[in-house]
């Protein structure tokens, strides 16, 4: 039968990456609202969105994402995290579709010296990962089934503001960067992770009848600081900026990040057969699509 996909947060990263992947499917049918369509903040918008449509599955990619705003609008971080992922749960269950919600690695705190599996204790440092764990634990309390919660960490993608291209953006002003050493994690290519939330969405498990909620961690494969980060985007680009590595403490923020955040995906490579690319052959892949696009 086919289907019809809702995605929220369709202008994002991830959004896009999703639009990006999606046309060439037979059998379903994907809706990406716009913000003027359905605004989070708005819960009488969200009714009248969702009140006239008929559909399968929700993906949840909208997120207030500003880490550092987020600790200086805490209330709006949760309307968007937390209260508006609450109403979307209501209305995944009530009627009866399933639904896929995108969460972060900053629900932990960064203290691990192991990657981080699933069932490790949470302990947010900011106001971003507290509205976002908030959100977590209210889709697991609204629906025990028919839910799949996915941790992701340093996203990036050829779409939106991200690392990547800030870190070309300064590299054709600047002959040196300063970047940070001591935060390690693993980056997240969107369009790796677009492509994993498409498989599971089209396989039989998530589609079984009595599916149970599950949380899940996917970032690409391997392990790296923001550094080195750095110095592969400029090597893997041809663009020569010296890189110089300094200390968290060297580079003071509004939020707290974790010094360490790696996720273990050993459950989800499981449960879906997901095959990870290790995230510099990732990082090529996003560093030819910006290429493409400006040529
Ligand atoms: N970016 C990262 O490094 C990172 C790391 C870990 C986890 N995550 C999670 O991954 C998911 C996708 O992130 P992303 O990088 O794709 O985020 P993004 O690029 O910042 O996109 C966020 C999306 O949410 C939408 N949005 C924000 N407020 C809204 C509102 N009030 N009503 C409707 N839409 C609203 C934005 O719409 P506008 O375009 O209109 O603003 C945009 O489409 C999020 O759940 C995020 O928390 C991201």
């Amino acid at each position: 039968m086919p289907k019809t996909i809702i995605v929220t947060g369709g202008s994002g990263q991830l959004g896009q990456s999703l639009r990006g992947l999606v046309g060439s499917e037979v059998g379903c049918q994907y809706l990406f609202p716009s913000r003027e369509q359905l605004d989070l903040t708005d819960s009488v918008s969200i009714d009248a969105f969702f009140e006239e449509k008929t559909f399968d599955i929700i993906i949840n990619c909208a997120a207030h994402t500003a880490v550092d705003q987020a600790e200086s609008e805490p209330e709006l971080a949760d309307q968007v995290n937390h209260l508006a992922v609450k109403k979307l749960a209501k209305i995944a269950s009530s009627r009866q579709v399933r639904f896929i919600h995108i969460s972060t690695d900053y629900v932990f705190n960064g203290e691990n010296f192991k990657p981080y599996i699933e069932s490790d204790k949470v302990a947010p440092q900011g106001v971003y990962g507290l509205s976002k764990l908030r959100g977590e634990q209210v889709v697991q309390s609204l629906m025990p089934n028919n839910a799949l919660i996915i941790r992701t960490s340093w996203v990036y993608s050829a779409f939106g503001n991200n690392f990547v291209k800030t870190m070309l953006k300064l590299a054709s002003q600047r002959d040196e960067l300063n970047v940070i050493y001591d935060q390690v994690g693993t980056p997240t290519y969107a369009a790796d992770l677009a492509q994993a939330i498409i498989q599971i969405a089209q396989s039989d498990g998530f589609n079984n009848n009595t599916f149970k909620t599950e949380l899940y961690h996917y970032s690409n494969e391997g392990v790296c600081s923001w550094y080195d980060f750095a110095i592969t985007i400029f090597e893997l680009s041809g663009v020569s900026c010296q890189v110089l590595p300094i200390e968290t403490k060297d580079y003071p923020t509004p939020a707290k990040r974790p010094h360490y955040s790696v996720l273990n995906k050993a459950k989800i490579k499981q449960a879906y057969g997901i095959q990870i690319s290790y995230w510099k052959e990732a990082l090529q892949r996003c560093l030819q699509a910006l290429e493409d696009n400006h040529s």
